[in-house]
């Protein structure tokens, strides 16, 4: 983007726009160089490397936030790098330290500073890192060479007319396998969804809930969100699978519930033939933020939780909570907020 050119905050959507730098750094004979900033958003990498043909590859999702007073701050981005490294254990990518990580998330939103959108029009700068195996290798088998990439777009407020519930199906389909890579962010359970989520939405629902892989009988993900209910008697209930992303929205939501909402909460199965059981329900995720869920058809009937038009209580109080401590207007638990300097 034209560094004189002007960005219309109401406009932004979620979609690539280049922004002036990102950072990057290799990984070569056992270690990384110490990484820079670049304002060339072109990778040259060979054309056998891992991250093409086999999949090696790992991905984030985070955002900064601008306050009232003007300041930039990030939420929980040691989580992001802890959960970074847990994809690349499972991929047998090398370990990222978390002072890198963060280091370079700060170092990319001081860089793109103009980017972040002012505090009250809910938008949010979002950040990309990710780590692609790169170098010559025909064979399945760890690359001899990696990059680590952090860049960042500007994105809108997920929700521009206030929190609307939207409605989902289930799939008949899976994102991951039972014990598959379910957990991890990489990018083959993303390529399985694209279909999955395509019939969704021509059907005319926001997106599909995965069940479990192994048996179809429990809710797992939202699309690319994780999910959570409110029961008829105030629990906080969400799936614990090995299949789902921990997301650290859900895992934020869990602690706030229980802290700040005083209600009970569960981690646990979530039988789909016993979805009548939630008076409320939701979708959470760094991009979804938390988007409340109007029903879900299943076996051909819409189960419809508070209403399909309006958003339930406690799904309200735990939106506006989650969002206050982001964009710095409530105190959040200690070492969730992170100022850029
Ligand atoms: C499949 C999937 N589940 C859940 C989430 C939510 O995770 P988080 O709250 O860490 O963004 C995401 C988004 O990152 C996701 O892609």
């Amino acid at each position: 983007m034209d560094k004189n050119e002007k960005i219309n905050w109401d406009e932004l959507g979620f979609e690539y726009i280049k922004t002036d730098y990102r950072y990057i750094s290799t990984w070569k004979d056992g270690e990384w160089d110490d990484g820079k900033l670049t304002e060339d958003n072109m990778l040259t990498i060979s054309e056998a490397s891992t991250s093409l043909h086999y999949g090696q590859q790992c991905f984030e999702g985070l955002k900064a936030y601008r306050t009232k007073d003007g300041s930039i701050q990030l939420f929980r981005p040691n989580r992001n790098a802890s959960r970074l490294n847990d994809s690349c254990k499972k991929l047998l990518m090398p370990q990222l330290p978390e002072e890198k990580f963060i280091d370079a998330c700060m170092q990319v939103v001081k860089a793109n500073e103009r980017f972040v959108p002012p505090y009250g029009t809910g938008g949010t700068l979002y950040i990309r890192p990710f780590i692609i195996g790169v170098g010559n290798n025909i064979g399945v088998k760890a690359a001899p060479e990696y990059i680590f990439c952090v860049f960042c777009v500007p994105v809108g407020a997920y929700f521009k007319g206030g929190l609307a519930p939207v409605n989902f199906m289930i799939s008949d389909y899976d994102r991951a396998a039972p014990f598959g890579t379910g957990q991890q962010k990489v990018g083959g359970n993303y390529a399985a969804s694209m279909e999955p989520h395509k019939i969704a939405v021509e059907r005319g629902f926001a997106d599909c809930i995965y069940l479990d892989p192994a048996t179809h009988t429990k809710i797992e993900e939202v699309g690319a969100a994780n999910f959570f209910g409110i029961t008829h008697d105030n629990k906080f209930v969400t799936p614990k699978s090995p299949s789902i992303l921990p997301s650290i929205t859900k895992y934020s939501l869990l602690q706030l519930a229980e802290e700040v909402l005083h209600l009970e909460v569960v981690e646990g199965d979530v039988f789909i033939d016993k979805i009548d059981e939630f008076k409320e329900a939701g979708a959470c995720g760094t991009a979804a933020v938390i988007t409340p869920i109007g029903g879900i058809e299943y076996e051909n009937k819409l189960h419809v939780f508070h209403s399909e038009t309006e958003v339930g209580p406690i799904t309200r109080k735990l939106y506006d909570t989650l969002v206050g401590i982001q964009f710095g207007d409530i105190e959040g638990p200690e070492g969730w907020i992170y100022k850029v300097k």
